[in-house]
């Protein structure tokens, strides 16, 4: 089918043609043929890269420009978001009956309803976010017209499937006229799903890069199309005879290890044998890309390897590596410049970096605190889906090893010939339960109990299962919330109390406001920045807790024992029960290290310093440092409503220095704009300690303390007002007009 024959503006065909397509993918045509375009909802299950997303521009272009209205476009996490959204600016500027198409994007900020979204047409969000407006009530979430999920399959995943379940419902409820499209490449069972949201289904097998399926044993792959392949044994090592192999006839590997540490052992391995084939244009490319590494972020040992491993044509890629070294990764593996990635599974769930060759080097996924598991089949179609990049590769090969002849028949029954599992619902599990039952009443969703049962009658769980199977366990959640003040039920109506309001919004779990709540009246006897960052890492927003080794144990036991007075809960000596969270002392040690790995980075610790002292990961810090913050905030806000006014100053200033990682007396420079830890505290060593020191200093001054700069100079002055004089700008512009120089040699550099 030709895009010109599309019932759609000349416009938007225009837009799509100039993108370089004319006609449309095989599951596009089939979900044009249900009806799409009509307003039919759709469940569409088909491949990677088999071109889902076209399918639901055309839906929200076709709507919003003929009907008006908003649509949203839900993703399961902000990278992927960020990849939407700048796809979706193309569109940007149509026109429609209300007017030009507007594009936004929201994913931070969960105590928001964001009422400035209103003015767009087209939302990009994550789900966590969209569930977040809702309990704000955001006004123009209740106007949509085309609802989107993206990555659909996520409803399975135990600890963010119920959120977009239950955002769906919400969403569903409340727009009952509009279409909703649900998109995965790994969908089983896409007719119980299409019947739950009352759609079609398109299933399809197409891929537009054939993908064969094999397992490599004893030298050699054996496809499931039941061709063969023949591996030469020249480095003795299954990986890289594969990999190798693919490399040199010009393609990309990606390669899906256990552990973070495979990841880095298999990179470096991959450095070392790439480096004497890459041609020596390709080496220059690579070496700036490694020294983007190092000047990006702080220097630690994992930036020093993956720069290294990187010069070198090769890199590893996992959760522990800062947000900054992944998208360069990302960028420079699409780009084709680096050649083989060893990636831990986070990988797969993140944006689309196809390559022609996928290695599932180990089928066991290593969980800390759990152990070794074996990947579901849903996980391994999401690796194996990886493979062909469109546009380069003709085919793409997805290949599992196997150490047996038994083994290999093992992997293609259970992997390779298997079907993936049914999507199920995993509503009714009760920690992630708990939060949306007072969501419900705390945005008036519902008002009554029989509006609640009726509410989980709704859901994907009902179903799929018989809503009366988690009966028994709202009606314990609802206990638990009128036990702890969170909600009043008189007969049968339900509403929430100020306390439970102000949780819902604050997006944190019900049972760390308890926490924090009765932390708040039950003071500890000594009040330091360890009573508050322990008892955040104590509620169970902090996930996961990290992993304490046996030498680090005994050093935490002194420190407790030395600070035993500053605790703002009851330490346990043994196993107790809090409500229906097991505290046990081990769980205790791993909360007090996650404090003290906060007080090492409020007092400046490098990153460098706290992964090899506690060996936390930058990537793992971020995330107890958001994860942290963010419980400081909902700290802050529970003390304003329980007027605990003499704490309020503390909190607020301890979530600056734990966002920024600083030490108070970098509090006044840290406001300005630009101005990092490093930054500010290099500010301060030359002299400079506050923001009204700063008004008299000359831009020349401050341009040569270092990591300062004429650019940040001047940034600082204009920020605070400072006068700046015409010599001084006559410098700047200078600078400017090298700095651009610079710039211009880098790009021609690059090409
Ligand atoms: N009709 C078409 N003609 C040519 N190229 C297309 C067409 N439709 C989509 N594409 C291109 O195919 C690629 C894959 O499309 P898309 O990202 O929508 O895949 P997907 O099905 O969402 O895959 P995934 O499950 O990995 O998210 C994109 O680069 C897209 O631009
Ligand atoms: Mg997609």
């Amino acid at each position: 089918m030709k895009i010109d024959c599309l019932p759609i503006s000349e416009e938007i065909k225009r837009i799509i043609k100039n993108n370089g397509f004319s006609s449309l993918f095989p599951p596009q045509i089939e979900s044009m043929k249900v009806g799409v375009l009509e307003g039919k909802n759709l469940v569409l299950a088909s491949p990677t890269a088999s071109g889902k997303t076209l399918v639901a521009e055309l839906c929200i272009l076709k709507k919003i420009i003929e009907k008006g209205g908003t649509a949203v476009y839900l993703t399961p996490l902000k990278a992927l978001a960020s990849e939407k959204y700048f796809d979706l600016k193309k569109y940007a500027g149509l026109k429609g009956i209300e007017g030009k198409i507007k594009i936004a994007i929201s994913t931070g900020d969960y105590d928001s309803s964001d009422e400035w979204l209103g003015k767009y047409n087209i939302i990009v969000c994550t789900n966590e976010k969209v569930d977040s407006l809702l309990r704000h009530e955001a006004r123009w979430i209740q106007n949509l017209k085309v609802i989107v999920v993206d990555e659909a399959h996520l409803l399975i995943d135990p600890e963010r499937g119920p959120t977009l379940e239950i955002a769906l419902t919400k969403l569903k409820i409340l727009n009952p006229k509009a279409q909703i499209l649900l998109l995965s490449a790994t969908i089983q069972n896409a007719e119980e799903i299409a019947e739950w949201i009352d759609a079609s289904h398109v299933t399809m097998d197409w891929r537009p890069v054939p993908l064969k399926e094999g397992v490599y044993y004893d030298c050699k792959i054996d496809f499931k199309d039941n061709s063969s392949k023949r591996i030469d044994e020249k480095y003795v090592d299954p990986i890289l005879d594969i990999s190798m192999d693919a490399i040199c006839k010009g393609g990309q590997v990606l390669v899906f290890t256990e552990t973070r540490k495979s990841a880095v052992v298999n990179g470096k391995k991959f450095a070392t044998t790439i480096a004497s084939i890459l041609p020596k244009r390709e080496k220059l490319a690579l070496s700036i890309i490694s020294k983007q590494i190092l000047s990006s972020g702080e220097k630690t040992k994992l930036s020093e390897e993956l720069a290294s491993q990187i010069k070198r044509g090769a890199s590893f890629h996992h959760a522990g590596l800062p947000i900054q070294h992944r998208r360069i990764i990302e960028k420079s593996f699409k780009e084709g410049k680096i050649k083989i990635l060893a990636a831990t599974p986070t990988l797969a769930l993140g944006v689309n970096l196809p390559a022609r060759l996928v290695l599932i080097s180990s089928y066991e996924r290593y969980v800390p605190g759990y152990g070794r598991y074996p990947i579901s089949v849903l996980e391994y179609k999401q690796f194996s889906g990886r493979a062909g990049r469109p546009k380069y590769d003709d085919i793409g090969e997805s290949i599992l090893i196997a150490k047996s002849d038994r083994e290999k028949n093992d992997l293609f029954e259970n992997y390779v010939n298997a079907n993936s599992e049914k999507i199920e619902s995993k509503l009714a599990i009760e920690k992630v339960l708990r939060p949306h039952v007072l969501s419900l009443v705390a945005s008036k969703f519902i008002d009554s109990i029989e509006e609640l049962f009726n509410f989980f009658s709704k859901t994907f769980y009902a179903h799929q299962y018989d809503s009366n199977i988690i009966r028994p366990k709202i009606e314990k959640i609802l206990r638990f919330l009128c036990e702890e003040d969170m909600i009043e039920i008189f007969e049968n109506f339900i509403d929430a109390t100020k306390f439970g309001q102000r949780v819902s919004e604050l997006y944190i779990d019900p049972l760390s406001a308890v926490i924090i709540r009765n932390a708040l009246f039950d003071r500890a006897r000594k009040l330091t920045d360890l009573s508050f960052l322990h008892l955040i890492s104590h509620t169970p927003d902090v996930t996961p807790k990290l992993y304490t080794r046996i030498k680090e144990e005994k050093e935490l036991n002194i420190f407790a024992e030395s600070h035993i007075d500053e605790f703002m809960i009851e330490l346990p000596d043994q196993i107790i029960e809090f409500e229906n969270y097991h505290f046990s002392y081990s769980e205790f040690l791993s909360e007090l290290k996650s404090a003290c790995v906060l007080i090492d980075w409020i007092n400046e610790r490098s990153e460098d310093e706290i992964l090899k002292k506690h060996n936390v990961e930058p990537g793992d810090l971020l995330r107890l440092v958001q994860t942290s913050e963010w419980l400081l905030y909902a700290m802050h806000e529970l003390a304003k409503l329980y007027r605990q006014q003499n704490l309020l100053k503390k909190l607020s200033e301890l979530r600056i220095r734990v966002k920024n990682g600083i030490k108070s007396e970098l509090l006044s420079l840290i406001q300005l704009e630009g101005v990092g830890r490093m930054r500010a505290r290099s500010l301060f060593n030359s002299g400079y300690k506050n923001i009204n020191e700063l008004k008299n200093a000359k831009i020349s001054s401050l341009a040569t303390i270092p990591l300062i700069g004429i650019a940040t100079a001047r940034n600082i002055k204009e920020q605070i007002g400072g006068a700046i004089d015409e010599s001084e700008l006559k410098m700047i512009k200078e600078e400017n007009v090298s700095s651009e120089n610079e710039q211009r040699l880098i790009t021609e550099y690059k090409e």
